[in-house]
């Protein structure tokens, strides 16, 4: 009779081949946090991470489709296969490496403090002692406020324009978040500022699952390339200049 030969035929897909035969990188993101993803006039999600992410797929040679994502819980949205891979203006932390992969760093960005322009009392990140203090849940700015000691209250939001609302509305003294976003929404509300110089160095990168390093791979190389052929520095200037 004949032999049937099995073996690498019952091996489950690899994202990898899975995205080449859909012809499609699915990608989650937490679409509020202008300049990176965010919803613009047209209702159309917009920003850095989304033309990175474009430019990335078409170094793939597939087409690009967003997930808008709740941040809270996007880790384990991805864990639960719900998009193959998250670009969120995410942090690559030493915890959520535990969790997942990252690919290689494609942003630079630090914590900074923004306050009203009436505010005479806190200049930098070392005067939140006794204040009320907004962050955006699950995020670097939230671990890292909450390891500061002295701090009245903090406040946590699901997205971060809710925590700038509640600034302009008087109920923080603070909102903690990263330097570029905080940044956009001030050139929007000039009664905001920035106090002090960022106080964290973060780099932000492309999260993966754990098991797809050939996905890992073929990331890592589009970024080099985007980076290498001019597309990066244009993405850069449309969205920083
Ligand atoms: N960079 C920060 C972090 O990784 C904040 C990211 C929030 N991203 C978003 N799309 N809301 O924790």
């Amino acid at each position: 009779g004949l032999l049937v030969v099995t073996g690498c035929g019952q091996q489950e897909a690899t994202t990898w081949s899975k995205i080449q035969n859909k012809g499609k990188l699915v990608v989650g993101m937490d679409a509020a946090y202008r300049p990176f993803e965010y919803h613009n006039q047209n209702d159309k999600i917009v920003g850095f991470d989304v033309d990175m992410l474009q430019a990335v797929a078409d170094q793939l040679g597939v087409k690009l489709v967003i997930k808008d994502t709740a941040w809270d819980g996007i880790i384990p949205g991805l864990k639960a296969k719900k998009y193959d891979v998250i670009a969120s203006a995410m942090t690559i932390t030493e915890q959520r490496e535990k969790a997942v992969d990252f690919s290689n760093p494609y942003f630079n960005a630090g914590q900074v403090v923004a306050v009203l322009d009436s505010n005479n009392t806190i200049k930098s990140v070392d005067d939140l002692t006794g204040k009320v203090v907004g962050v955006q849940l699950g995020t670097t700015g939230d671990l890292k406020v909450s390891k500061m000691e002295g701090i009245k209250k903090i406040k946590r939001y699901g997205k971060i324009p809710q925590a700038f609302i509640e600034l302009q509305n008087g109920r923080l003294d603070a909102v903690v978040n990263d330097l570029p976003v905080t940044a956009a929404y001030i050139m929007k509300k000039p009664n905001v500022k920035i106090v002090g110089e960022p106080f964290t160095s973060e780099q932000y990168g492309i999260a993966i699952r754990e098991a797809d390093d050939k996905l890992t791979k073929k990331v890592n190389a589009a970024i080099k390339k985007i980076k290498e052929n001019g597309t990066y520095d244009k993405i850069y200037n449309k969205w920083f200049k």
